[in-house]
């Protein structure tokens, strides 16, 4: 039997600071009922202590699965952070965060597909316990997504929120684990939602904040319409491509972005409701966060053998699906 990587540990942090639909009817034009009809949201964790990051989130979760799956900081091989909200623009978020933990025996970097991110760090994690080069990777999924925020702009300052989860691969040749995965982009995307200033093209600078350039520019229509037909896309051809029914399949983990392209993937995918792990009402949309955090309350409920379908899509455009099995 070939070599699998399977997820043998959850952790996950959010934050105890709470933003709630309420809250935001005093900082923008909204109100909850249409925030919750629109998006399936009622609130939403934010970190405001000054001086933390997405670092001291994912650490938090990263900590919470050493201890859970007693695993030594030592043994870890790599430690993969994907995230749009890294502490610094360098050195890597994985690095600052192995060093919080003591894990100094194995190598990190970070990994940027935005509300992807976490599938693709979890799908290239996966390829270094298949090639036998790592024996114990953790993937991380973490973003502080409240510091590139404007709290003015009520069409995206709604959906998002802070959070971090991680999980733990390990080799499995019993024929649990990752198992396929379909991952996908479409530079078209770019345009429809990003952050203008901050990088190379247009380094900061004080007419870069002053013009509110650092915050995220997300045209929500547009990018609803990619999201809920790409989404629910690749879900259904992972499935087919595995001779899987919508029977087959335990648990939908999809990306939390919108109660309603969350609906339309498992409708499309012929997964009842039940069966469609749903935290986006009170976590909001924490980018890389989603799944893991998904998985981490969801931890207990998982049995051995379970098929799981985890999907995504993101700014890039990036959108992707992974089918595993749970060991
Ligand atoms: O995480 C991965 C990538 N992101 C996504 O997948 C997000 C995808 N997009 C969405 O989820 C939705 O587009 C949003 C939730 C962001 C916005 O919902 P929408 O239904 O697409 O609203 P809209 O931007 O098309 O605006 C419809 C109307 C507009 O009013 P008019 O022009 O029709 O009079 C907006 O001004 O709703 C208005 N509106 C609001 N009203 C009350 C927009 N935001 C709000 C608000 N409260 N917060």
């Amino acid at each position: 039997m070939t070599l699998k990587a399977k997820i043998t540990g959850v952790g996950g942090y959010v934050p105890s600071e709470i933003l709630s639909n309420k809250d935001l009817e005093k900082m923008v034009d909204t109100d909850d009922q249409w925030i919750l009809e629109r998006t399936g949201i009622k609130e939403r964790r934010v970190l405001t202590k000054p001086g933390l990051g997405s670092s001291y989130m994912a650490t938090k979760a990263v900590e919470e699965l050493l201890n859970k799956t007693n695993t030594p900081s030592e043994d870890i091989d790599l430690v993969i952070c994907a995230t749009t909200t890294p502490d610094m623009v360098f050195p890597a978020t994985a690095n600052i965060i192995a060093h919080n933990l003591g894990i100094k025996n194995g190598f990190g970097f970070d990994m940027n597909a935005a509300c992807s991110g976490f599938l693709y760090a979890l799908n290239t994690g996966a390829k270094y316990i298949e090639s036998g080069a790592c024996k114990k990777v953790i993937v991380i999924g973490v973003d502080k997504m409240s510091s590139i925020i404007d709290y003015n702009d009520r069409a995206t300052c709604i959906i998002f929120g802070d959070g971090a989860g991680a999980v733990l691969l390990e080799p499995d040749s019993d024929g649990y684990g990752i198992i396929d995965s379909k991952l996908c982009s479409d530079g078209v995307g770019a345009a429809n939602l990003h952050q203008k200033a901050g990088g190379s093209v247009c380094p900061p600078n004080k007419a870069t904040v002053d013009s509110n350039l650092h915050s995220v520019y997300q045209e929500g229509a547009s990018v609803f319409k990619w999201a809920v037909s790409k989404m629910a896309e690749v879900s259904v051809e992972l499935m087919e491509a595995n001779n899987l029914t919508s029977k087959d399949i335990n648990w939908l983990v999809p990306h939390q972005a919108n109660k309603r392209i969350i609906d339309f993937t498992a409708t499309r995918a012929g997964i009842p409701k039940e069966k469609v792990m749903l935290n986006i009402q009170k976590f909001g949309n924490t980018t890389n966060g989603t799944i893991p955090l998904c998985l981490w309350e969801w931890e207990d409920k998982l049995k051995k053998g379970d098929n799981l379908i985890l999907c995504s899509f993101g700014g890039g455009f990036t959108w992707g699906a992974t089918y595993l099995k749970w060991g």
